[in-house]
């Protein structure tokens, strides 16, 4: 095995694992999902799916990577033997998936900082019509997600401690102080409360079962979760540290961003009449109108905005890519350069046909049809692996847990630097969870699904 670099401090694994959960999710996926399922009670299902099953995931993820020092793929195998090591590869497949229609995102937003920076973007006055067109073409988005895709590879190239750990932590909290500001600003505009209405007073007649996954995707997702990515990041930690309070920090800086992107975006949106349902292009249309208002200053503030996106973006990115490059490394033995450049430009040669089902291509936007409805290459992407696959992960994960690597194990590893742990309520939670409720509820969630959404197949009760 090539040297395995681990991170200097457990300041280092949360910076670097926070910085994998806040990205994309929190702050472009997040508003628009609550957007269009109804508002706070999007929220409030959220939160329950984030703490309930998405926390002790992640607490099992982090312990099965630091129990074996492994990608996903040999560490289940080490455990399980030869079949559950497929669900590694799994995980390693959906890295590649998500990273794939990730990047077109991430290049959509570093493309708005050049924009409104050097482009005179803000002196738009329709900035839907703006970003339907922008989304559409394909040269510009094409250079963009390059350049995006480069600068991932690059960080990651330069392994886990200097790259990865360094970008987060710089960063990540500019992003903090920029959400914060800008959340004030909006809470002073006319209108502003609906929004604050919208988003923090739960309307139960929009619940539905269609609410309830799209908040467990959407909970995996922001989080890092079900595809091996903390197994992998576990894999590069002490023995020492505390896994409890690294996986609770990362979970409330996650839900955290989140939480202040819908407070941010929801009344722009009521201040501007626009509808929270939008989709995709809330914050790309939103956002734009806001710093237009602000006069010369909101170029600067929201290009720096635009950029920090990027930013958040970039340290998600890394995370996608780590996986199948240490799955690839560990397992055969490759090069980590050549790995690198591979699997980035493999995962970049995916997202085209994304790309080009933003308005680029007929065929590819109007790509398929199931549950009555017809959908985008990228559409399909999410639905599969993002909305699908991530749960299942997890469902997968808890089943492991409990069945081959025994919550005995998980205990053992997880009181390895926090000695109270056996015997805690915490630890009482985690098994409970684990072993019965997670696989459960994911194993329904996961049926549920694939009738209603991909089969079409109305459920009586639901
Ligand atoms: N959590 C990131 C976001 O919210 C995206 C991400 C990074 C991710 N690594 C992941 C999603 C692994 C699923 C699995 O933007």
């Amino acid at each position: 095995m090539a040297s395995r670099s681990g991170f200097s401090s457990r300041i280092g694994f949360v910076a670097a694992a926070a910085g994998a959960a806040v990205g994309l999710g929190n702050i472009w996926r997040f508003p628009y999902e609550t957007g269009e399922n109804g508002g706070a009670v999007f929220l409030l299902i959220y939160l329950l799916c984030t703490v309930l099953i998405g926390f002790p995931v992640m607490l099992g993820e982090i312990a099965i990577g630091r129990s074996t020092s492994l990608n996903p793929y040999g560490a289940y195998k080490k455990i399980g033997g030869k079949r559950w090591a497929l669900v590694g590869l799994f995980g390693v497949f959906c890295g590649v998936a998500i990273l794939s229609f990730y990047n077109v995102v991430a290049g959509w937003a570093f493309g708005y900082f050049v924009q409104i920076t050097f482009g005179g973007l803000l002196a738009s006055d329709n900035f839907g019509g703006f970003f339907s067109s922008y989304i559409a073409d394909f040269s510009d988005n094409m250079t963009y997600s390059l350049i995006f895709m480069v600068l991932t590879a690059f960080i990651v190239l330069r392994g886990v401690q200097s790259g990865i750990e360094l970008a987060s932590k710089i960063l990540m909290p500019f992003l903090f102080i920029l959400l914060f500001g800008l959340i004030i600003y909006a809470l002073t505009l006319d209108n502003a409360m609906a929004g604050v209405n919208f988003y923090l007073l739960p309307d139960f007649s929009e619940v539905s079962f269609e609410t309830v996954y799209s908040a467990m995707g959407q909970a995996f997702f922001s989080l890092s979760l079900g595809m091996g990515t903390l197994i992998t990041y576990g894999s590069y930690l002490s023995k020492k540290e505390n896994l409890v309070s690294a996986a609770g920090i990362v979970t409330a800086a996650d839900v955290t961003v989140a939480f202040l992107a819908g407070l941010m975006i929801f009344p722009l949106v009521f201040s501007q009449n626009m509808e929270p349902t939008a989709g995709p292009g809330l914050v790309f249309v939103v956002l734009p109108a806001v710093f237009k208002s602000m006069g010369a200053l909101g170029t600067v503030i929201g290009g720096t905005f635009f950029l920090l996106l990027s930013v958040a973006a970039l340290t998600s990115t890394i995370s996608l890519l780590e996986v199948p490059v240490a799955y690839v490394t560990d397992e055969h033995k490759v090069n980590r350069i050549t790995t690198v450049i591979g699997l980035a430009l493999l995962s970049f040669l995916v997202g085209v046909p994304s790309m080009l089902s933003q308005g680029g291509n007929e065929g590819l936007s109007e790509f398929i049809t199931y549950g009555g409805e017809t959908r985008a290459f990228m559409d399909m992407i999410e639905d599969l692996f993002l909305n699908v696959g991530l749960p299942l992960g997890g469902f997968l994960m808890s089943v492991f847990i409990a069945t081959q690597w025994k919550t005995a194990s998980l205990s053992a590893e997880i009181a390895s630097g926090n000695s109270s742990y056996e015997g805690s309520m915490v630890q009482r939670f985690v098994n409970l969870m684990i072993t019965f409720i997670c696989p459960v509820v994911l194993g329904l969630i996961f049926v549920i699904t694939v009738l209603q959404k991909f089969l079409g197949i109305q459920l009586p009760f639901l």
